[in-house]
């Protein structure tokens, strides 16, 4: 297939290694820019492409929970306000959708792909065919654990740091130790693994993880799993650290049909939405770890910065704090999701 961008990317990689060598021939002992060098994912517009001649796939992986629903609405609106062209796409929590998606994108030859994985791992040949066909991936979100020469850059939250915040917490409401339970995001997902990581590594030696289980980021799930949690560990749990505020709001459900009042146990959750802010305010979530989901527009900017052959940062991480339930009253008006 005959891909035009490849094209442009051939002639602004060959002009460069031209300029880099005075115009003419590379000496022999004097070798071209290394690949990783080359301004990957120039578009034909490049150095003056303008938002208006952007098209963005975003295969989004689903609409498990309101963060989710903020991330779809950041990048449509931003879409809208920039004229950037977008390709929007729901995956419903499967891999193989969002590969097939991207992979209909490819054949579209698009001008970015923005890829917020689902799961960590699995990524290799789709990111792979997009790269043959010269299409800058900006991993948005989650992390893969594919090789970072395989995509243009990751964007998104610190998922170890938010694990470790929410840690800070329980040792700070802990002192003396005690139980807790882990309600875990999806399995295998960067968001996930990354909390469970930064949890472990800095939680108190005297406080014990007597459980954890996912409830894949939804209400629906989060309710079932605490029952069971409640039923299981009856008389035992001292607290429990919510993968994010939907599961935290499904299983307060469970928490106050169980008779448990607001501030019997530490609960903390990770994400800071509204219905987060609701939970401090009545009491239930002491604190609330920072997820922002706001993600159009920085990505939109490095895309086209992508697109106009401009180097870029491999990584750039959100900046982030923990909100406090006395916090809440006054913020929660100004909450954007
Ligand atoms: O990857 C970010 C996580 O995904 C958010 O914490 C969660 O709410 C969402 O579903």
């Amino acid at each position: 297939m005959f891909h035009f961008k490849k094209l442009a990317f051939l002639f602004v990689l060959a002009s460069m290694v031209l300029v880099a060598c005075g115009g003419g021939a590379a000496p022999a002992d004097e070798p071209a820019a290394p690949a990783s060098d080359a301004p990957f994912g120039a578009a034909s517009c490049a150095p003056d492409c303008t938002y208006a001649d952007m098209v963005l796939c975003y295969p989004q992986l689903g609409a498990e929970s309101d963060w989710r629903t903020a991330n779809s609405a950041s990048f449509k609106e931003t879409a809208e306000t920039l004229g950037v062209k977008l390709i929007f796409s729901d995956a419903q929590q499967k891999q193989e959708n969002q590969i097939s998606a991207m992979r209909s994108c490819i054949q579209q030859d698009v001008d970015v792909i923005a890829l917020p994985p689902v799961v960590e791992t699995g990524w290799d040949a789709v990111l792979q065919e997009a790269q043959d066909a010269n299409i800058p991936v900006i991993v948005v979100d989650r992390s893969v654990t594919a090789d970072a020469s395989m995509y243009a850059t990751h964007i998104g939250s610190d998922m170890v740091l938010e694990g470790k915040r929410a840690a800070a917490e329980f040792n700070k409401l802990l002192p003396d130790g005690g139980n807790v339970l882990e309600l875990s995001g999806t399995t295998g997902s960067g968001a996930a693994v990354g909390r469970a990581e930064g949890f472990r590594a800095d939680l108190n030696s005297n406080i014990t993880i007597l459980d954890s289980q996912t409830g894949n980021f939804t209400r629906a799930e989060g309710k079932p799993v605490m029952e069971a949690f409640l039923k299981k560990y009856e008389g035992q749990i001292d607290g429990v650290f919510f993968h994010n505020d939907d599961m935290a709001i499904g299983a307060v459900e469970a928490i106050k049909a169980a008779g448990i009042q607001p501030g019997d146990l530490v609960m903390i959750s990770v994400d800071g939405t509204r219905g987060g802010f609701q939970l401090m305010l009545d009491g239930w979530l002491q604190a609330d770890v920072e997820c922002n989901p706001l993600l159009g527009p920085q990505v939109m900017d490095l895309g086209l910065k992508l697109m106009n052959g401009q180097e870029i940062p491999k990584e750039e991480l959100t900046d982030e704090q923990t909100y406090y339930a006395d916090q809440a009253e006054e913020l929660l008006p100004t909450r954007k999701y």
